[in-house]
């Protein structure tokens, strides 16, 4: 599909319920103001499950893609790493966070076998039993963040809560010390976020001109400590990493180091903040949690569910196949919508609607296969302590104010979420 022509896009914002199939662009901008354009996929799940967005006005330097709208098929796709590649990057739009050489130093950006004997480096670490061991260690981080808020009436959720929680939590797990989370929670946000405007105020080429060089030379400073004195943490792992006998090189521990601190980072921040804004605008479900705390695990389940932290994340075909009826070709890129997945109606009642009494399977953390999210057992964690705290200090908590998305089709998440601590 790659050599399609450009199909200029007429079909963006008000147009999805009626523009032909063929003129909608998934990734055009106008799509994705107010958070995932959820009518779109819909509409896509419905009429046409694996469809083609062709050349984007906005990027012309890119060819397009494939969407993936359905669990099924968004499954298939992840499980088969031979045929559906993470090699050739894992946006959507190539050069949308990262350049493409830097995606494919990360192991999320490799195939096997390099990607399992990275991967394996960490998983001893992350499994629930492991990480059940820092349910202290968050709880301490959290309830701190929480008693800094003081007597203040109201906040913002996210950079007064949520941000500061899981910097801290995965910064912990570096090496990075309390006095930089603020730094890396800024470079995180901008290279993530690159087209939001109050994110990433310098646009894409100050992620490449000022954020990657301050990314290599704070990390840098970092790899030199631990090549001197090693300690417990992940950095530490990473710098005395052997793969077939050999050393990563320094790039690729940089990388590393980026992708768990950047996976560890927005990802649970958004989930939070989404799964909160949910609850508090059912004040119904808010008082079954404060009723019954043990329910707060089907919250945070039903929270990934309904707003998955990442949009997306993209495969290459690496030979000529089918997909839902449709041929895709090698090289094609193909995308797979976990906010579209999410919802697919094929598998959810309602699918629209939060319901933390639905107590479904999701692929916010993935479908399976070898990328499956290292990180699952961590956020949840973090996820339910970060609910359970909140909820017991602020009972009477409330929206205040009009939230916020932020600009991205990758990562799906609030910027903003003004929230009323107490009564008035
Ligand atoms: C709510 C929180 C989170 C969500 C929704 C989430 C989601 C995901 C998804 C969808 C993938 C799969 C990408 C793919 O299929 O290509 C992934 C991979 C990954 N996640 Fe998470 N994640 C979360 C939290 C975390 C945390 C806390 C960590 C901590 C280190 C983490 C580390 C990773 C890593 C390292 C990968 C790459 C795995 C691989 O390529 O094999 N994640 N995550």
């Amino acid at each position: 599909m790659a050599s399609e022509p450009a199909i200029r896009s007429k079909a963006a914002g008000a147009g999805v319920a009626d523009a032909p199939l063929d003129e909608l662009q998934v990734a055009d901008d106008a799509h994705w103001t107010r958070g995932a354009p959820y009518d779109l996929f819909k509409r896509l799940r419905s009429e046409c499950p694996v469809h083609w967005s062709g050349g984007i006005e906005q990027y012309p330097e890119e060819e397009g893609f494939w969407s993936v709208t359905r669990a099924d098929d968004v499954h298939t796709v992840s499980r088969d790493w031979r045929t559906y590649s993470s090699a050739s990057g894992i946006t959507a739009l190539t050069h949308s966070v990262l350049p493409l050489e830097l995606q494919q130093a990360m192991f999320i950006g490799m195939d096997p076998p390099k990607h399992d004997r990275l991967k394996a480096l960490f998983q001893r670490g992350f499994t629930p039993k492991r990480i059940a061991a820092h349910e202290g260690a968050i709880r301490a981080i959290t309830v701190d963040v929480l008693a800094r808020l003081g007597d203040r009436a109201s906040c913002d959720l996210v950079s007064d809560v949520a941000q500061p929680v899981v910097s801290r939590v995965i910064h912990s797990f570096m090496g990075i010390p309390p006095e930089d989370d603020a730094d890396w929670a800024r470079l995180m946000n901008s290279v993530l976020a690159v087209n939001d405007p109050d994110l990433n105020p310098g646009g894409q080429r100050a992620i490449m001109e000022r954020d990657v060089p301050e990314i290599f030379a704070r990390c840098g400073r970092l790899i030199a400590e631990r090549r001197e004195r090693p300690t417990d943490d992940l950095t530490s792992i990473l710098v005395h990493a052997e793969i077939d006998g050999e050393r990563l090189e320094e790039h690729e521990i940089v990388m590393g180091f980026f992708l768990l601190v950047a996976a560890g980072n927005d990802s649970t921040k958004a989930t939070y903040c989404s799964g909160m804004r949910a609850l508090l605008e059912d004040p119904r479900q808010k008082r079954m949690l404060l009723d019954d705390p043990s329910l707060i695990p089907d919250a945070v389940e039903e929270a990934l569910r309904m707003y998955p932290a990442f949009a997306h994340f993209r495969r290459t075909a690496t030979g000529d196949t089918e997909l839902g009826g449709q041929a895709i070709r090698k090289g094609d890129k193909v995308v797979m919508w976990y906010v579209s997945s999410n919802r697919d109606e094929g598998r959810y009642d309602d699918a629209d609607t939060f319901d933390l009494t639905r107590r479904a399977e999701h692929q916010a953390f993935g479908a399976g296969g070898r990328h499956f999210c290292l990180g699952t057992a961590l956020a949840r964690l973090e996820l339910r302590v970060l609910i359970e705290e909140t909820l017991k200090r602020y009972p009477e908590i409330e929206i205040e104010g009009e939230p916020l998305y932020a600009e991205t089709q990758f990562v799906n998440q609030l910027k903003t979420l003004p929230v009323r601590l107490r009564p008035a």
